[in-house]
């Protein structure tokens, strides 16, 4: 066993930073083991030095996160700040001064993960970042490595704790969205601000991430299609019950059935009741995979939290700082198969869509002659209605995004077509 010790300089040390430093003091000799090498925390980089921080000394805390990095004695800088910058600069001053990197930071990777992984490879140095999708599960390795010699074709999955959180509330008592939001509110679960989470920015992040990892291609965050979950309401969910069906809001990546290009999108959709990501309550995560050779996977879990999160960046810190011993790196980038991202309108999938007609004689037959016009052949509809006001509900069969929406405009158009009350995808059958 070597005795120099690795020395790792942790940036941030708010939720997941302070339970990465507590680990690493309390697990230091399993690490020291499992490594076969000491690991020291040589400094921790913050914003308010003030901070009464329990289990650091106090002489390892800075203010100067760039005079941290730029020391030239670190072998990893762990980067646990957040948001674009100064993370960003920070990560490749890192690489600059000869140290690997372990990041958490999913916003930063979806939107510059080609050029860091760039910087990393250019001074042949480690960029790991497990912790950045779904928290504690183990998930990027899996793609990265267990998953290298198959063909993945769908990655499938709850990203978001807090969205899955209000949904599930939702689903299990019959509350409205904003009901539900003010309980993971008040209970934690969501932001004062929860604009990321809700509005699927944070899922979508976490997609782009996916995506270039499954495909081994290029997918930056502008590349996914984004829809939120606010306009999820209790009407819904009563429509989903009735087709055996749950609500989540959904990351799905897919490759093109010709193989010839991919598709990333976050929306909330209707799931089967006997999906396995039906059964993901509360703030869990859970991400299924399909590939060629092994079939179908599920990988479920703890997607957030200081601890859960802390795990994953542990786990990258020994395996960063074993790739140093041994002289090596681990895999980076895999972006040879280069294929293009299609737009939404390619991607082809079910629609379950109620409509508020008039209750008259023909209008079934007007609003089915306009499915037929667009070539989206219609599953089942079910009709109910009195006093001259009426509701439609029409599952089709697969179709494209471009085809619904034009199916849409033109029923929008017929007079007997009072509104479109919603429109929710169909995933997982
Ligand atoms: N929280 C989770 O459950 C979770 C899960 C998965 C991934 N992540 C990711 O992990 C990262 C950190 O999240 P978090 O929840 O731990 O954030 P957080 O609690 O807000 O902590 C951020 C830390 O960064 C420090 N900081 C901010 N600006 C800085 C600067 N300019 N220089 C030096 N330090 C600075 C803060 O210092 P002060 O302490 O002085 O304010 C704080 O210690 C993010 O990328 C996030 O997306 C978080």
């Amino acid at each position: 066993m070597r005795t120099r010790p690795l020395k790792v300089a942790l940036l941030g040390c708010g939720v997941v930073g302070s339970e990465v430093a507590r680990i690493m003091t309390t697990h230091a000799d399993d690490l020291t083991a499992r490594i076969g090498a000491p690991v020291e925390l040589a400094g921790v980089a913050v914003r308010r030095p003030d901070r009464v921080r329990e289990g650091i000394a106090p002489e390892l805390v800075t203010t100067d996160a760039t005079a941290l990095v730029k020391r030239g004695d670190i072998d990893v800088v762990v980067e646990v700040i957040g948001g674009i910058e100064p993370a960003r600069t920070l990560i490749t001053t890192a690489f600059e001064h000869g140290a690997s990197v372990v990041s958490a930071n999913k916003a930063l990777l979806a939107q510059d993960g080609a050029a860091l992984h760039a910087a990393a490879e250019e001074h042949g140095r480690d960029l790991y970042y497990e912790a950045a999708v779904a928290g504690a599960i183990p998930l990027i390795r899996p793609l990265r490595e267990s998953l290298a010699g198959d063909k993945i074709n769908r990655v499938m999955g709850i990203v978001n704790g807090t969205t899955n959180f209000i949904l599930d509330k939702m689903d299990s008592t019959g509350a409205g969205y904003q009901e539900a939001l003010d309980e993971a509110t008040a209970l934690g679960y969501a932001e004062a601000d929860p604009t990321a989470d809700v509005e699927g920015f944070d899922a979508a992040a976490k997609a782009a991430i996916l995506a270039a990892i499954a495909f081994h291609t290029r997918v930056r965050l502008d590349d996914v299609h984004r829809e939120g979950m606010t306009e999820v309401t209790a009407a819904d969910f009563a429509s989903a019950k009735e087709m055996g069906c749950t609500i989540k809001l959904l990351a799905i990546c897919e490759r093109a059935e010709d193989g010839g290009s991919v598709t990333a999108r976050v929306h909330p959709a209707m799931i089967p009741l006997s999906h396995p990501l039906a059964s993901v309550r509360g703030a869990y995560n859970a991400v299924f995979v399909e590939s060629d050779a092994a079939g179908q996977l599920m990988f479920y879990g703890p997607g957030a939290g200081g601890s859960p999160t802390a795990s994953a960046v542990l786990g990258d810190i020994v395996a960063v700082c074993r790739n140093r011993i041994g002289g090596a790196t681990g895999p980076g980038e895999s972006a040879y198969a280069a294929l293009p991202v299609s737009p939404m309108g390619d991607v082809v999938t079910r629609y379950h869509i109620s409509l508020d007609v008039a209750d008259k004689p023909g209008v079934l037959a007007q609003v089915a002659t306009v499915f037929a016009e667009h070539g989206v052949s219609i599953d089942t509809v079910r009709q109910s209605g009195k006093d001259g006001e009426a509701s439609l509900v029409v599952v089709t069969h697969r179709a494209s995004d471009a085809a619904l929406t034009g199916t849409v405009e033109a029923l929008r158009k017929l007079d007997t077509v009072r509104g479109v009350a919603s429109i929710m995808r169909v995933e997982g059958e």
